[in-house]
């Protein structure tokens, strides 16, 4: 278990305790101004070697661990599975203990297989940072929502986030759900009702089929990509059909609250679950979820360097 103030391991919020992800959108508000700065480098993690393991596609993960990483003076280095021994047909562990050979200090995995990063941990001398596992979890990107919300709002507390689109196959929303629900928000989601798994409301959201209804009175409405490579069934009729009865559009947005903050964890496709005047209108805090996805990351790498300077 990890000490005050520094982390083990990040899996996923939902055995995360809610004063550690205090801790974590505290320290990524500290960081922030960093990103900021003209120079924008500490020599926090001097000497420490972080391996960006990304078994799945990424644009905006990958760039910012990287980035982060590097904005703390990290040795980064970037590892995808095309290109490496990866697609050449060695298991998950026999690169995971090849990696750890070279003894990096942290490696971050996004892989297609639930519980790849729990697995690791396991398995390697090294803090692991889930980076996304398959439809599973994807903590950091919950942490720079709730950071980005927190910052707009001031607190987390009593707000109500709809969470709208294809909820089964989407770890931002699980993570979300965890973190969120872990700090008093009260979470909607809603999505076609295939795209939303049975029994979804034990973990403490309300369903939605409506999002008319869905987002009536939010504070946040965060809007989710559907993830055709996850749903091989046809059960998603086509783009227009959807948008028509899910996507946000300006009209509905008019039934949030007046200060709504409009969320997309990206990449988002345009027409589809977000209409483009909404996506990029003033309510939109999209690409702040991207900058802030720097500190919080930083924070992150922080916290788990902490951890292994302290044993
Ligand atoms: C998401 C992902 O990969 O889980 N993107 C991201 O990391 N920001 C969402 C998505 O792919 O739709």
């Amino acid at each position: 278990m990890a000490m005050h103030g520094t982390l083990d391991h990040l899996l996923g919020l939902e055995l995360l305790p809610a004063e550690q992800i205090v801790e974590i959108l505290d320290q990524a508000d500290k960081f922030k101004e960093i990103n900021q700065r003209k120079i924008k480098k500490v020599p926090t993690l001097r000497g420490l070697t972080v391996i960006n393991f990304f078994a799945e596609n990424s644009t905006r993960t990958r760039m910012s661990f990287e980035i982060a990483g590097k904005r703390l003076s990290a040795d980064t280095v970037n590892f995808s599975a095309s290109g490496s021994s990866f697609a050449k047909g060695e298991t998950l562990l026999d690169t995971a203990k090849n990696l750890a050979a070279m003894h990096p200090d942290i490696i971050i995995l996004r892989h297609a297989m639930t519980g790849a990063p729990h697995f690791l941990a396991k398995h390697v001398d090294a803090a692991i940072v889930n980076a996304g596992d398959g439809a599973h979890e994807h903590p950091t990107q919950a942490l720079l929502d709730m950071m980005t919300i927190r910052e707009h709002k001031g607190r987390l507390k009593g707000l109500v986030v709809a969470i709208v689109g294809d909820i089964t196959n989407s770890r931002v929303a699980r993570s979300n759900i965890f973190g969120m629900t872990k700090l008093g928000v009260e979470v909607r989601v809603c999505g076609p009702a295939t795209m939303l798994p049975i029994g979804i409301e034990r973990l403490g959201v309300e369903v939605f089929h409506d999002i008319d209804r869905a987002v009536t009175g939010a504070d946040v409405v965060m809007m989710l990509r559907i993830q055709k490579e996850r749903t091989s069934d046809p059960l998603f009729p086509n783009d227009r059909e959807y948008s028509r009865f899910f996507g946000l559009n300006a009209r509905r947005l008019a039934l949030a609250k007046q200060d709504v903050l409009v969320m997309h964890p990206g990449p988002m496709n345009r027409g589809v679950e977000l209409a483009s005047d909404v996506a990029d209108g003033p309510w939109s805090v999209i690409l702040e979820q991207v900058s802030n996805g720097v500190a919080l990351r930083m924070a992150v790498l922080y916290l788990c360097a902490a951890q292994r300077l302290s044993e």
